[in-house]
């Protein structure tokens, strides 16, 4: 049967829709990227100025995502249809369809090596490692088959397939049940770890040794796009997962605490990461480098690290696989709403898309890393395009939608609906909210963008 208005499919819990739409916050860049992002810039100093931005753009503009779709019960280009009176407004959730499809079939390419690496680790390849280079030529030497490297993608995203097909209750939610608290106990297992081994002190004063002379005009800058960034906002993916919230449940407690799990995660995954490299004597390096490079000989030098280097890369790849789904189900909820596709032909035709999409991103490790496109290879730049041009710029679009053309009158009376106790107990975090979303969210997204495209140091010259 079609969904209509009536069936469509809703959480079947509110801990449901709390784990899966963390799920899509936390993923590789809470792993992969913040921990270093805070160890290079004023470790704890850092940690303040970033928590100002989740609260001045994080909170506010994931409130309004999470809101939008919960109002409209519907993908990003229906809410839009469904809250404004003129036309245009729809192409900012057409955009984010886009985003959510190109940003898959890239992000899968390196979800699929850290499944490729809970192998590696399982065979125990780690320990014939020496140096570092050893390392870095195994890494290199995976990535470099085009074999592994397409096979990995495409096993990533059947997994990713499956579980999205299953629906919204059966599918999504169970699974980020499922694996959102494994992913917790595994990495509170890693962090167990890593802060017992001797010299792991050394790491703790890299995260949260506060430096506030590192704190600059650019560090703000990257804290900003981090706390966007880590909150998947901009493309839709928590407006699609409020849309199957029921008007009963409270968005502003569940805001709270999706962002409150994101950033424990970060801070546990960078305490994990970091005592077990400086423990282990070798450098903190950043992306790629610091996870597979780095870690698999942290692992091989440690002891219990065979079984601390698979479920390392298991949980890699959990954290990977609840962002993969929330892409997809972006994608296909719009098909299902808008083109009254069945979920399981949307699934299977945009998911075999996304995988031939991210052949060439996938192939710019080996056979297409000469081939470059404004200096970039093919993975690059998508990579620029979406998180970089895309996402900044639909979430200037959303603040501004709903500061400013869906009006914030109409968004606090469905604000309201599920959270009328803060309304009457702290009615100024509403206030707060407000002020926020229309006079600072939207500028410093701006801000972010302006940076992205290159614009703001000249304009800053410009002026000053
Ligand atoms: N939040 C994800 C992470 O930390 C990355 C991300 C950004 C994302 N935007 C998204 C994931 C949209 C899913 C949907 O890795």
């Amino acid at each position: 049967m079609q969904p209509t208005e009536q069936n469509r499919e809703q959480w079947g819990s509110k801990l449901g829709f709390i784990l899966a739409a963390a799920g899509s916050a936390v993923g590789l860049g809470n792993i992969w990227a913040f921990p270093y992002v805070v160890g290079s810039n004023g470790g704890a100093a850092f940690i303040v100025v970033y928590l100002l931005c989740v609260a001045i753009i994080g909170l506010p503009v994931l409130l309004a995502e999470i809101l939008l779709g919960r109002t409209a019960q519907r993908n990003p280009v229906g809410t839009f249809k469904a809250l404004s009176n003129s036309k245009g407004w729809h192409v900012v959730g057409g955009m984010g369809v886009v985003a959510g499809f190109v940003i898959l079939s890239f992000y899968a390419v390196v979800a699929g090596w850290a499944l490729g690496y809970i192998f590696e680790a399982i065979r125990g390849v780690f320990f014939d490692f020496q140096t570092p280079q050893d390392a870095i030529n195994h890494f290199n030497s995976l990535t470099g088959d085009p074999v592994w490297i397409l096979g990995m993608l495409l096993f990533f995203m059947i997994l990713t397939m499956v579980i999205v097909v299953s629906g919204v209750q059966k599918g999504i939610e169970k699974g980020s049940k499922i694996m959102m608290p494994l992913l917790f106990i595994l990495l509170i297992g890693v962090m167990i770890r890593g802060v017992t081994l001797e010299g792991s002190s050394a790491g703790l004063s890299f995260l949260f040794n506060p430096d506030w002379s590192k704190i600059s005009g650019t560090t703000v800058l990257v804290a900003l796009g981090q706390a966007f960034f880590t909150l998947s906002l901009g493309m839709g993916a928590m407006m699609t997962y409020g849309s199957y919230m029921s008007k009963k449940d409270n968005v502003v407690t569940s805001t709270f605490q999706i962002v409150t799990i994101d950033t424990s995660i970060a801070l546990i995954a960078g305490t994990a990461i970091f005592t077990a490299v400086f423990a282990i004597g070798l450098n903190p390096s950043e992306g790629v480098g610091l996870i597979f490079h780095t870690l698999p000989i942290v692992f091989s030098k440690m002891t219990g690290g065979y079984i601390i280097a698979v479920v390392f890369f298991t949980l890699l790849f959990i954290a990977a696989l609840t962002s993969a789904i929330s892409l997809m189900e972006v994608v296909t909820a719009y098909f299902v709403d808008e083109k009254k596709w069945k979920r399981k032909k949307a699934v299977y035709l945009l998911g075999s898309l996304a995988i031939l999409a991210g052949v060439p991103s996938a192939l710019s490790f080996n056979w297409l890393s000469e081939f470059l496109i404004f200096g970039m290879n093919f993975f690059d730049l998508m990579f620029y395009i979406t998180f970089n041009i895309m996402l900044p710029l639909g979430g200037f679009l959303i603040a501004i939608f709903v500061a400013w053309v869906w009006g914030l009158d109409k968004a606090v009376v469905e604000l309201k609906k599920g959270a009328e106790a803060i309304f009457e107990n702290t009615p100024w975090q509403i206030s707060l909210w407000k002020i926020f979303l229309k006079y600072f969210s939207s500028v410093l997204i701006f801000l972010v963008l302006l940076n992205s495209l290159g614009l703001l140091d000249p304009l800053i010259n410009l002026f000053f």
